[in-house]
């Protein structure tokens, strides 16, 4: 997986790309790089962005910056990019993020993420540049960088070998292999903490009715006791 993030803020990644399960990922063949959108401007004293036509508060991200960056990366005409990439903007009104989207990410070989910031992007860029919009809830954040950080966190963790152990993305929260529901409780030592017990089934040593009971846990977050589809 090869992730090239667009930001202004390229220096926001340095402390993002010391996590282990981003480490472990990089030492397994995978990329994050950062474009910064400011190094490829055409126009003069770094400007990138611009009042928006009509009025109104804020500035606006160029589409000519954008372009200039995108080219100076992949050395062609982003109209052609995001017809052999995901060339994905992160916007607050997207597509909305959940592990399935994280999962169709994760299959990738190759991401390019745009991070916007004050009023956004110019629509252009959007409509001609991008293939995907995604958005990390509904709310707006300053810019794109941490949706930009979340989209790699979670997808970085679902590449085999990002993880210490294979089954933590396995059977997680969300994930197919748990119907889609929220994940079963965990416990760890000490077994009683002023009282508060581990539930017995745990310590049992049945993995079957382990298994049974953890799914059963699972079902009821999601409010679907009733649903068997995890048996
Ligand atoms: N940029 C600003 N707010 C955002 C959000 N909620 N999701 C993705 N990108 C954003």
């Amino acid at each position: 997986m090869r992730i090239d993030v667009f930001t202004l803020f390229p220096d926001w990644f340095d402390w993002f790309k010391t996590q282990r399960h981003v480490t472990n990922a990089m030492a397994l063949g995978s990329s994050l790089e950062c474009v910064d959108y400011r190094e490829h401007t055409p126009l003069n004293w770094g400007q990138v962005d611009d009042t928006p036509f009509g009025g109104g508060a804020g500035m606006v991200l160029r589409v000519d910056v954008v372009e200039a960056a995108l080219r100076a990366r992949y050395g062609e005409d982003p109209v052609a990019t995001r017809e052999r990439r995901r060339v994905i903007a992160l916007t607050p009104g997207g597509r909305m993020l959940d592990d399935g989207v994280v999962e169709e990410l994760a299959a990738e070989p190759e991401l390019t993420l745009l991070c916007g910031r004050y009023e956004g992007f110019d629509e252009r860029i959007l409509d001609h540049f991008c293939s995907d919009q995604l958005s990390i809830g509904r709310y707006v954040l300053a810019g794109g960088e941490l949706a930009a950080m979340v989209v790699c966190d979670a997808v970085l963790r679902k590449l085999p070998g990002a993880l210490g152990h294979v089954e933590s993305a396995r059977e997680e929260s969300f994930s197919a292999a748990l119907g889609g529901a929220p994940e079963y409780p965990h416990y760890t030592r000490p077994a009683d903490w002023r009282g508060w017990e581990v539930p017995g089934v745990l310590l049992s040593g049945h993995h079957a009715r382990i298994r049974d009971w953890r799914h059963e846990q699972s079902r009821a977050r999601a409010g679907t006791g009733e649903d068997d589809s995890l048996s």
